[in-house]
């Protein structure tokens, strides 16, 4: 069988590559003022857990869903001020200590940077809004109404809408003129051709640097520069008022690989950080295209495919065709904005044997995993009546706007079984997950057969495994349906990964060059003895089982 070519990093430091990253949606990981959402002390608190104690589940990096003062309209994601914390989430000095309490465990800090819009307090836009003239006319993306509707009112200067739902444009009467929002109202977006944007942001960007912050990610990056004469955009046939223009001039800029060149050269600066940005609406293919060295993008084409293996399959090849073998893909499962992947994909699934074997596919695909916080316990969903929604698009969902309402996803994280599963003494901001009193970090921990055990195993047969983290893929076309399969290498290191993805026992049978080789069943999701590869090539599995097994005379050395 032809082998794929093994390729190695040319550079220093890639723990951004071979890594794991944890994603903290700082509101819902720990309490520890009482008030109902997480703070940062609450994260320094259970580090533990994510690195550094003989219990932790060994991961590489963290990354922190914004923690700048903000108003709250979108949670955090409309920033008034870039250069300090949130009071809701404590101090400065709480600040630095995280950093360096996660860097004492090994820990790489990354921090959202969200710079295609800012809130509407920001002192840039309070300055914008009140004068044509200045440092800060030019700051956000300001229009002259198109005309007057029948009743006078002035008409945008374009066609655009709001991802959010509603139009992309706000009339400003202070400034008598539209100012463009992608998302809310009180989220305008920034004018990237402005020089002064350039100037803070990167300034604003160093100063994080400075701090030993170790990262950033991007959100919706491929929206920072709009079209510069802001022409409408082509309309189409559409479910919804976003879907039903093609987005030609409101995102996806010829000029934006200079743009994130000139925002990469800064986080370069000092060796071993990295970048790694949210596509925005976009396919597999732009998110390859826009990854480079030290900058990665999260494609959602895995998450957004169905749990089957010829689902998943699919969407392999197209990632692989898409990123080929020199460039580096993400591999993502859940985040803030997504369903948890149990809730999605497990319908009628036994949960703890839907998390192991998404946990395999998370862990051992090529490209670097971003753990959602809860993942690791195969936390659900939650159930939020839209009366109750917090997520603002969610209180906008009307027929013309369908949304998904995201709280679902952002319960607190059970700690214990004690009320409040000691994530807070008071009320949680959000309820806490249904089955929040068994299914917690302190139940799995003490439960040898529990989903945490299996993320601390597989994470620790990773890193021990160059293949595993570092390898290059290849798909194993299998016969059986329900089978996915596939292999990881590097110069010295080979793995196989088996797994059933549907509801039935399967016996599935390996082509015969891959049986001969020898292979140790290192791991499976079943518990401690994993199937082995039969001479000829079978090799059975439960519903929902899969195994890692990696080459033998790798294993040896
Ligand atoms: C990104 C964030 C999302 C936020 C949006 C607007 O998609 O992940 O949570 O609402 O940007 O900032």
């Amino acid at each position: 069988m032809m082998q794929p070519p093994v390729r190695q990093s040319d550079e220093g430091p890639t723990w951004w590559k071979t890594g794991v990253v944890y994603q903290i949606y700082p509101r819902s990981f720990a309490d520890t003022t009482g008030d109902g959402v997480g703070d940062l002390e609450g994260i320094t608190s259970h580090l533990d857990h994510l690195s550094g104690s003989p219990s932790s589940l060994g991961v590489d990096a963290i990354w922190l869903t914004p923690i700048y003062p903000s108003p709250g309209h979108d949670l955090g994601y409309d920033i008034s001020d870039y250069a300090s914390v949130d009071p809701l989430f404590g101090t400065e000095a709480n600040f630095d200590r995280l950093v360096a309490e996660a860097h004492r465990r090994g820990l790489k800090v990354i921090l959202d940077l969200v710079v295609n819009h800012t809130s509407d307090v920001h002192s840039w836009f309070t300055a914008s809004r009140r004068s044509r003239a200045g440092p800060y006319a030019n700051r956000y993306l300001w229009g002259d109404p198109a005309g007057t509707d029948r009743s006078g009112r002035p008409i945008p200067p374009n066609n655009w809408v709001s991802f959010f739902g509603g139009p992309g444009w706000e009339w400003d009467p202070i400034r008598g003129q539209f100012y463009e929002h992608t998302f809310l109202e009180q989220q305008p977006d920034l004018n990237w051709r402005d020089p002064g944007t350039r100037a803070d942001v990167t300034a604003m960007m160093r100063g994080w640097l400075a701090r030993g912050v170790d990262g950033f990610r991007m959100d919706v990056f491929n929206a920072f520069l709009k079209d510069p004469e802001l022409r409408s955009n082509p309309v189409r046939r559409g479910r919804s008022a976003w879907t039903r223009q093609l987005h030609l001039h409101d995102k996806d800029q010829p000029d934006l690989p200079a743009l994130l060149a000139e925002l990469r050269a800064v986080v370069d600066e000092a060796p071993g950080r990295m970048t790694v940005g949210e596509l925005f609406d976009g396919d597999v293919g732009r998110a390859a295209r826009l990854s480079a060295e030290r900058h990665l993008v999260f494609d959602f084409e895995l998450l957004q495919a169905g749990w089957s293996a010829a689902a998943m399959s699919r969407a392999l090849d197209r990632r692989e065709a898409a990123y080929g073998p020199d460039r580096w893909p993400t591999v993502v499962l859940s985040n803030h904005d997504q369903p948890r992947y149990v809730s999605r994909w497990g319908t009628g699934l036994d949960r703890d044997a839907l998390a192991r074997a998404a946990a395999v596919l998370l862990l051992t695909l090529r490209g670097t995993p971003f753990l959602y916080y809860g993942e690791e316990l195969g936390v659900p969903g939650i159930v939020v009546p839209n009366e109750d929604a917090i997520d603002p698009p969610a209180r906008r969902a009307g027929p013309d706007f369908a949304w998904w309402n995201r709280d679902q996803a952002r319960a607190p994280m059970p700690w214990t079984g004690d009320p409040g599963a000691s994530f807070t003494t008071s009320r949680p901001w959000l309820p806490l997950s249904p089955d929040a009193a068994t299914r917690n970090v302190a139940a799995q921990r003490a439960d040898p057969r529990s989903v945490l055990a299996f993320y601390r195993a597989l994470l620790a047969l990773r890193r021990a495994t160059p293949a595993l983290h570092a390898g290059a893929y290849a798909r194993v076309a299998m016969r059986t349906p329900g089978i996915l399969a596939f292999r990881r290498r590097t110069a010295d290191s080979r793995a196989l990964v088996v797994l059933n993805l549907g509801r039935r026992d399967l016996t599935a049978t390996l082509a015969s060059d891959i049986a001969a080789e020898t292979w140790d069943p290192a791991l499976g999701t079943h518990g401690s003895s994993p199937p082995g590869i039969a001479r000829s090539g079978r090799i059975n599995l439960r519903a929902l089982e899969g195994v890692v097994l990696v080459a033998l005379d790798a294993h040896a050395r």
